[in-house]
């Protein structure tokens, strides 16, 4: 049965990087016998300069009926000056809103031949290799209404959450930690906040369910503090969303460089959209140098999660870790006695490992 895969390659580095993405599930169609069918929308800048609507319709329809998504990136200063509703980013809030996605998932890991590009001492992140489970729904961002009162001198924001929300973003992080090293770290403020509180319960209900899975429960100002001074201790860690927001991207830095980090976004009917965590970078675009791995891994966690192919997703991991190993990077990357390559001769390397 053929896979539906709709590709959103947006703006700027967007495209180059997607089709990057795309060569490489085309080696993995080829070795392992999968069919994968591929289509192409529009999204972001490109989509209001050619349909006059950051997210037209038939984006998102065609999202919707397909198996999984892949995006590239959005924005650029063309439209930095648009009316709101005529920004690129409402593509991305926008299908990320339609498509439902409750949890994003963010790996980090520390490839051993970038480590000196890492802002922090190489034997701190040698063997870091984590995975961030946020929840992308509820929580502060989506309370009521945040209000201003008394003439402005006093704030209101609210943070709320069912009990069904949180159940199936933790159930998520333990079927993730099942697929990793088996561990769990829930990240709350349950000594302060009740919605820390009932999290604290679920995650102890339901690791019941999950006798495989070892978890420790540990406050986010500790978690903040551990995941500088010790990120290896972390295998999977699970929370709610504004913690989840602060944490990723503070964990981001641990590798050194935005072009390395993928991410996913599931729905809880199996769609997922992946995309890299870093934007368009006008600076670069159509330069041909940016770094398709942040894509490509992107990639092989599509076939992970949406697809269940954890062997194929590897295949993938390994192949990118092997190219590095072999001392390629693209310009990003800083690697004194490494080769420099393109976009173009990257992809082609990871492509052989495939292969090979
Ligand atoms: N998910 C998204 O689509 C997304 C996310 C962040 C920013 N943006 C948009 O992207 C545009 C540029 O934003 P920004 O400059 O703050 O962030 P950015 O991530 O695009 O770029 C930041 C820096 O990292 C570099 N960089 C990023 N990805 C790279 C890659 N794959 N290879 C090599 N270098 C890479 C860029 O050249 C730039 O110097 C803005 O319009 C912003 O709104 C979109």
């Amino acid at each position: 049965m053929s896979n539906k895969i709709v590709l959103l390659p947006g703006d700027g580095i967007g495209a180059e990087v997607i089709y990057a993405a795309k060569d490489v599930l085309e080696a993995i169609s080829k070795k392992f016998d999968l069919e994968f069918e591929f289509s192409s929308y529009d999204i972001g800048g490109i989509a209001i300069d050619k349909h006059n609507s950051p997210l037209p319709v038939e984006t998102i329809d065609a999202c919707k009926k397909s198996d999984a998504v892949l995006l590239g990136a959005v924005g650029g200063p063309k439209w930095d000056n648009n009316p709101s509703d005529l920004r690129p980013e409402r593509g991305l809030l926008g299908i990320r809103k339609a498509l439902d996605l409750y949890a994003n998932l963010r790996p980090v890991k520390g490839f051993k031949k970038l480590l000196a590009a890492s802002p922090l001492k190489e034997d701190i992140i040698n063997g870091s290799d984590l995975l961030i489970v946020r929840e992308l729904t509820g929580g502060l961002y989506f309370g009521q209404p945040s209000e201003r009162r008394d003439n402005g001198n006093a704030v209101v924001d609210t943070l709320a959450y069912t009990k069904k929300e949180m159940e199936r973003i933790v159930d998520k992080a333990f079927q993730s930690a099942q697929l990793r090293h088996k561990h769990l770290t829930s990240v709350d403020k349950a000594n302060v906040l009740e919605s820390s509180k009932l999290w604290r319960e679920i995650v102890e209900e339901k690791k019941n369910e999950y006798p495989d899975v070892t978890v420790e429960h540990v406050l986010v100002d500790a978690a903040a503090m551990k995941l500088i001074t010790n990120p290896t201790q972390f295998d999977v860690i699970v929370t709610e969303n504004m913690f989840g927001d602060i944490l990723s991207d503070e964990a981001s830095v641990l590798t050194g460089s935005l072009g390395m980090l993928p991410s996913a976004s599931l729905a809880e009917n199996g769609i997922g959209l992946y995309e890299p965590a870093h934007g368009s970078a006008p600076d670069i675009a159509g330069k041909g140098i940016a770094n398709p791995i942040a894509m490509i891994l992107s990639a092989a966690m599509m076939l992970r999660y949406s697809f269940d192919k954890n062997e194929e997703a590897s295949a993938i991991d390994k192949a990118v870790e092997d190219v590095l190993n072999q001392g390629y990077h693209t310009a990003d990357l800083q690697n004194e006695n490494g080769t420099l390559v393109n976009t173009k001769e990257m992809t082609e390397l990871i492509v052989k490992a495939i292969e090979s």
